[in-house]
C-alpha cells in the first residue's frame, strides 16, 4: 500500500497546552497588544523598541523550563518517522516546539522567534537572546539593525510556492489549532479540496472556515491529534 501524502497546517492551538498563549482567546496575545502596534511594518517603524520588546519577551518564554512539546507535537514527529517526506507540517507558529518534538519536514510560514534578519539585506541570523537597539548585522557596511524574523500583517508569508505545490499534491489536508482568521493560511483548505484532498479540522472549537472541511473533530489537541493520526 502506498503511503498517503499529508499536509498539516498548525496554529497557536497546538502549542496552547504547552503553555504558549494563543492570539484570539479571551486571554490571548491580541487582548494585551494592538496588532497594528506590534505586528505591522508601520508599528515597527513607529516604535522599534516596543516591537523588539514584544518579541524578546516571547523568545525568552521559549527557554522557560515549563515549556516543552506536548503530545500533539510528538504525534506529528512520530508520523513523520513513518511517512517521511510524505508528511509536510506547515506551521503559522513562531515557537520551536515542532522541531523540539522532532519534526524535520517543517515550514514556518510566519517566521521564527529564534531568528532575526538584517533590515537592509534580508540575511537571516539564528538568535536566542534579546535583540537590543545596539545589535547590528554582519552583512552590510555600515552594519544595519536587525528585525525579528516574523511575518507581519501586510507582509508576504514565507515559502508559499512550496506550500501550494504540496497542497496540490496531497491526499489529506489537516488543520490543527487554528482559528481560520488569517489568510492565506485560512484558504489552504479550499485549495487542497480543489485538488481532491480529503480535508480535516482538529480544533478546540469550530473555526471560521469550519464549513469548508470534510471532517472535523473537536477537543484538546493533546487528545484528538494523537488519536486521529493513530490510523497510520
Ligand atoms: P488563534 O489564536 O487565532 O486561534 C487559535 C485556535 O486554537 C482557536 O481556534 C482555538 O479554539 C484553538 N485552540 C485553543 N486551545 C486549543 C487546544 N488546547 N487544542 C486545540 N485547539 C485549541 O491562532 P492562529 O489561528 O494560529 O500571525 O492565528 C493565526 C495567526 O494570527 C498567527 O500565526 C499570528 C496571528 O496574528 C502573525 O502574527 C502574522
Amino acid at each position: 500500500m502506498s503511503l498517503p501524502k499529508i499536509v498539516v497546517l498548525t496554529g497557536a492551538g497546538i502549542s496552547a497546552e504547552s503553555g504558549i498563549r494563543t492570539f484570539r482567546a479571551s486571554d490571548g496575545l491580541w487582548e494585551d497588544h494592538a496588532i497594528e502596534d506590534v505586528a505591522t511594518p508601520e508599528g515597527y517603524q513607529r516604535n522599534p523598541r516596543l516591537v523588539q520588546q514584544f518579541y524578546n519577551d516571547r523568545r525568552r518564554k521559549l527557554f522557560d523550563k515549563t515549556i516543552y512539546p506536548n503530545a500533539a507535537h510528538l504525534a506529528l514527529a512520530k508520523l513523520e518517522e513513518k511517512l517521511g517526506k510524505n508528511l509536510l507540517v506547515v506551521t503559522q507558529n513562531v515557537d520551536n516546539l515542532h522541531e523540539r518534538a522532532g519534526s524535520k519536514n517543517l515550514i514556518h510560514m510566519h517566521g521564527e522567534l529564534l531568528k532575526v534578519r538584517c533590515e537592509f539585506s534580508g540575511k537571516i541570523y539564528p538568535w536566542d537572546k534579546d535583540v537590543t537597539p545596539y545589535d547590528r548585522c554582519h552583512c552590510c557596511t555600515p552594519p544595519r539593525p536587525l528585525r525579528p524574523h516574523i511575518v507581519w500583517f501586510g507582509e508576504m508569508p514565507l515559502h508559499m510556492e512550496e506550500i501550494y505545490d504540496a497542497l496540490a499534491q496531497c491526499d489529506y489536508f489537516v488543520a490543527i489549532g487554528t482559528s481560520g482568521n488569517v489568510y492565506p493560511a485560512a484558504g489552504f483548505v479550499q485549495e487542497a479540496h480543489r485538488y481532491g484532498a480529503k480535508t480535516v479540522e482538529l480544533n478546540l472549537e469550530p473555526s471560521n472556515v469550519q464549513s469548508a472541511f470534510d471532517e472535523a473533530y473537536y477537543g484538546n489537541a493533546t487528545e484528538i491529534v494523537p488519536q486521529f493520526f493513530s490510523q497510520w
